[in-house]
């Protein structure tokens, strides 16, 4: 077999990849969690289903598993310092933060571009990661016309000249 690539350059290299920034939010035993996340792929149209990779012990994985539903928040491109915020361990992420209950009081954050509310579907294990399955029970567009927060190559950035939507 041949050598596995160093986990570094590996990093380096997914970074040339652009995704969206979302943060991940669920509610377990009245308390809220979140995490910035960027591993969101969607999965299926029948049922509608999407993914997540959650690295294995972090505490928002584990009160995803626990609770059994969360929620996906995509990023506009206005709220870096939120993103900063979720990606900072140990801290209460929600503080001062005017959020939204959602299905089964998950907190839905306000300004984000779009959100998705999923059931967990199954947990696999991968590597260091789990890949977190949602069957998505509820969506929608924020009809704001707010540009995405973009990650590409270790830093965030803004989509150039995309205006305004519709
Ligand atoms: C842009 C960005 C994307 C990230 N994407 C992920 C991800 O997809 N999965 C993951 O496990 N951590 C990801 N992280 C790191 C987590 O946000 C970070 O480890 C966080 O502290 C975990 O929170 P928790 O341990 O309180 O649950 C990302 C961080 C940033 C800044």
């Amino acid at each position: 077999m041949a050598a596995p690539v160093d986990p570094l350059k590996f990093r380096h290299v997914m970074g040339h990849f652009p995704t969206g920034v979302s943060v991940i939010t669920t509610a377990f035993e009245g308390e809220r969690h979140g995490m910035t996340a960027n591993s969101i792929t969607s999965v299926s149209l029948e049922p509608t289903m999407i993914l997540a990779c959650l690295v294995r012990g972090s505490r928002t994985a584990l009160a995803v598993e626990q609770a059994g539903r969360f929620a996906v928040n995509i990023l506009a491109e206005d709220q870096e310092e939120l993103s900063r915020r979720f990606a900072r361990p140990g801290e209460d992420h929600f503080e001062g933060l005017d959020v939204q209950g959602g299905p089964g009081g998950i907190p839905l954050i306000p300004g984000c571009i779009a959100y998705l509310v999923c059931g967990l579907h199954d947990v696999v294990e991968a590597g260091d990661h789990d890949i977190v399955l949602g069957t998505v029970e509820d969506a929608d567009v924020a009809q704001n016309g707010a540009s995405p927060l973009v990650f590409f190559q270790g830093g965030y950035r803004t989509l150039p000249g995309m205006g305004r939507l519709g």
